[in-house]
């Protein structure tokens, strides 16, 4: 039934092959319900200087891609049609052919002229001026992407934040002047991603030599990673197993600490402080001490007495004793909206730069005091990390 229309629906997409009038094609609507492809994008690409069909196979949650050469392209759409699609459309540069079976057999071919041709486009992907290109094999090796080097479409809010970061990073950084290698602690790196980031950002677009340690207190993703980094033939970063607060990093130009939970984060300030870095940025993230403080000292205001108020004056709080102890030590203070992780929807960057300028301590401490006072906070852990009492 369908035999006769479909063999006619690919001769012509030969024949737009065979013209170059091929502009792209789309095979929709699945036969089964219970297949996991939706779609199929197929275009045509120019891969040095071969012309192929990029066939892009959209699943659930994710993309693949594979390259074909125009003697293959019929045999695969004989594969799918209409044994997995029943529709198909054929984009030409002046018509769009489309294909309808229905799950009797039944098959259509409609043709609409288009009103103004339109013209090929064989870019490979699209080259966008990204920091971060997700073509490097480590993206890979780390899930964002698949092996082409596409971000999957699981990870692509992922990939938003990483280049978010890797905006906000190259702006602070761009300013700033480093002699020689630039050591950079990243403190609690997790999985990676972001210190990976921050390592392609440096090397390969800031033209930065780096000595970049992620520090992680979970022994199998160090040793994970470790594995990524050298068989990327990665230079100047290594994971490091260990906890923040017994981390001692001997030279140390910029402190980093994204989503590093709780008092881990005090304890991230405190290495930079001690250690003099010239910038520390860091993501806090659940600020459960101080809220347990809060509650403790019993000052329930009409504010606080919701718990989703707490909450956040909680963050503003801790965050707030946390920039006045850096500009205590000597650090210009800034904070920043950032991008929301999956982890937490904090979303607050605190950052801060060594400044060489006077300092009026004392007053700077009586305001970190009558915050104290007025919250019914005894000691943020921020103070004990420093030896350090207001
Ligand atoms: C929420 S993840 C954040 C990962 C990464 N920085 C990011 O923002 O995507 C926090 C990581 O810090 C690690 N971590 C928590 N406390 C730590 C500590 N005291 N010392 C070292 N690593 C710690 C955890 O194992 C986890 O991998």
């Amino acid at each position: 039934m369908h035999e006769e229309i479909l063999e006619q629906f690919l001769s012509r997409v030969v024949e737009a092959i065979g013209q170059n009038t091929f502009v792209r094609m789309t095979l929709s609507k699945p036969r089964s319900k219970r297949d996991e492809l939706r779609n199929v994008y197929v275009k045509p690409v120019l891969i040095k200087g071969n012309r192929l069909y990029a066939f892009t196979y959209r699943y659930e949650r994710r993309d693949e891609v594979k390259n074909y050469d125009a003697g293959q392209l019929s045999d695969v759409l004989k594969e799918m049609l209409p044994s997995r699609f029943l529709n198909a459309v054929l984009f030409t540069v002046t018509e769009d052919l489309t294909l309808l079976i229905t799950s009797k057999g039944k098959a259509t071919l409609q043709s609409k002229k288009v009103q103004e041709n339109r013209e090929q486009n064989l870019e490979h992907d699209k080259q966008k001026n990204r920091l971060i290109n997700p073509a490097n094999p480590w993206w890979y090796q780390l899930g964002l992407t698949t092996r082409e080097g596409k971000v999957t479409a699981d990870m692509q809010h992922k990939f938003k934040q990483i280049c978010k970061y890797v905006e906000i990073v190259e702006s602070l950084l761009k300013p700033m002047r480093f002699e020689g290698k630039v050591n950079i602690a990243d403190m609690g790196a997790g999985k990676g991603y972001l210190t990976f980031a921050l390592h392609e950002l440096l090397t390969q677009r800031m033209n930065m030599e780096v000595d970049i340690k992620g520090v992680e207190i979970r022994p199998d993703l160090v040793q994970k990673i470790n594995e990524i980094i050298r068989s990327s033939q990665l230079v100047g970063l290594e994971f490091v197993e260990g906890a923040i607060n017994t981390f001692r990093p001997e030279n140390l130009d910029v402190l980093i600490a994204l989503h590093a939970c709780n008092t881990a984060t005090d304890d991230a300030i405190a290495s930079g402080i001690k250690a003099g870095t010239q910038l520390i940025l860091c993501a806090p993230c659940c600020h459960k001490q101080i809220r347990q403080e809060m509650e403790r000292s019993g000052k329930v205001s009409p504010i606080t007495q919701y718990g989703i108020f707490l909450e956040r004056q909680a963050v503003m709080i801790t965050d707030t004793i946390r920039a006045l102890i850096m500009e205590y030590h000597g650090y210009k203070t800034q904070i920043m909206e950032f991008v929301e992780m999956e982890h937490t929807p904090k979303n607050i960057l605190l950052v801060g730069r060594r400044v060489e300028k006077p300092i009026d301590r004392a007053a700077i401490a009586s305001k970190i005091s009558s915050l104290k006072q007025e919250y019914g906070i005894e000691q943020l852990y921020l103070e004990t990390a420093l030896g350090v009492a207001f």
